[in-house]
């Protein structure tokens, strides 16, 4: 078994020692402190920009102004806590999205991962040219095979280049989903389904730019075994956000980290959120006033999300997750993945990670063995 080693992901010239990025977190649970440690370990450390400037002090004066100081911050406190690989996660239905995009060039952020939205039309500076050596990574994350082939396909015209990486987020996922409410449960949509869908669609892509675009599977990851598994099929990394959040570097609350130790199965369930799209969440008292409609409609200042209907929405969604992650969680609820219901404890990144490594090594032993004696 010592000589079982996982495969390395290599996302252009980078290489981090291990395959496994944590997922960027909004709002406000994954900022410099998760990141730099997922980095120290290995792994690629994501900050969340989503609505991160309702952390600041006076933030409503300016949002914009707040959600770049935040970012800018996040991002140069990550780089002195490690030499690491650090991206940032931006929503691209984020209203300030390409502001938040150049903060992240700006401060040299080593990836950006852009979700919620397909991010067809990019800003010059995400394009490698010939004065600058390196560019930021570029890696959309998608939920289905037509939705990196339009991406491509509009990359490949338009700028006759192609992202450097491509993460394929299956149902299972905390927080936003890419999938109607009823394909959730539904297996032709299940991780293992798209993920070789997703991986075909890019191959002509990677025959003509010439180029290896590593596919990155999440959600639901949860074990070693998830993560050889998942490898096996295809991916050269997985993507894990619902596991990080159990941990002492995570930036949320001791409280929003006790509602995933506390949660049963059951409490895991599917909103339909402002944003328009439907998000997995912890059941609590705020949630279900919201389904009984109890609550108000709010007034909105800023509109940060291009696709909030704030006139609609009985709730501000920014603030709900901001107070969560505060721990004011009578005001707001945590998004959280199918899995969170699993964890019982809160744990250090440098423990997760080793058990993650020591059970993945374990599943590839099994299935040498398997090989070897003629189980498989
Ligand atoms: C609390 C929470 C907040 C999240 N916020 C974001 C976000 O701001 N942007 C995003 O692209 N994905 C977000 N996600 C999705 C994760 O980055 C990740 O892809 C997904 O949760 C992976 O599944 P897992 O949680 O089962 O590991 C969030 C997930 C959780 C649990």
């Amino acid at each position: 078994m010592g000589l079982i080693q996982i495969p390395k992901l290599q996302i252009g010239d980078l290489e981090p020692r291990i395959p496994i990025v944590q997922g960027g977190m909004g709002v406000g649970i994954s900022l410099s402190g998760l990141a730099s440690a997922v980095a120290n370990e290995g792994g690629i450390g994501v900050i969340s920009a989503a609505a991160i400037g309702m952390l600041e002090p006076n933030f409503s004066r300016n949002f914009k102004e707040a959600n770049k100081r935040a970012l800018r911050r996040e991002i140069k406190k990550a780089r002195e806590m490690t030499a690491g690989i650090i991206g940032v996660n931006i929503m691209v239905a984020l209203t300030d999205y390409y502001d938040l995009l150049q903060i992240a060039v700006d401060e040299g952020a080593d990836l950006v991962f852009l979700g919620a939205g397909l991010p067809l039309k990019i800003p010059k500076t995400l394009l490698p040219n010939s004065s600058r050596k390196a560019a930021v990574k570029v890696i959309p994350i998608v939920s289905s095979a037509r939705a990196a082939n339009l991406i491509f396909k509009y990359w490949e015209r338009n700028y006759n280049h192609v992202p450097d990486a491509v993460v394929v987020e299956g149902p299972l996922a905390g927080g936003h989903l890419g999938f109607k409410k009823e394909q959730i449960n539904n297996p032709d949509y299940a991780l293992e389904k798209i993920l070789p869908e997703v991986i075909s669609v890019l191959k002509p892509y990677e025959e003509s730019f010439n180029k290896s675009v590593p596919v990155i599977a999440a959600g639901g990851v949860y074990t070693g075994a998830d993560i050889y598994k998942l490898i096996q099929s295809g991916a050269q990394g997985v993507q894990m956000a619902t596991r990080f959040v159990a941990t002492h570097e995570c930036d949320a609350s001791t409280a929003f980290k006790e509602a995933y130790v506390k949660c049963k199965k059951e409490d895991l369930t599917i909103i339909d959120s402002p944003v328009g799209l439907p998000g997995r969440a912890i059941k609590n008292r705020f949630l279900e006033k919201i389904s009984a409609r109890i609550k108000k409609p709010v007034k909105c200042p800023w509109k940060c999300l291009k696709t909030c209907d704030f006139k609609r929405s009985p709730y501000c969604i920014c603030a709900a997750l901001t107070n969560a992650k505060k721990g004011i969680l009578e005001k707001g609820f945590a998004f959280a993945g199918a899995n969170a219901y699993r964890i019982n404890t809160i744990t250090s990144v440098r423990e997760l990670i080793k058990t993650l490594l020591l059970e993945y090594k374990r599943a590839a032993a099994q299935a040498d063995f398997a090989q070897v004696s003629g189980l498989s």
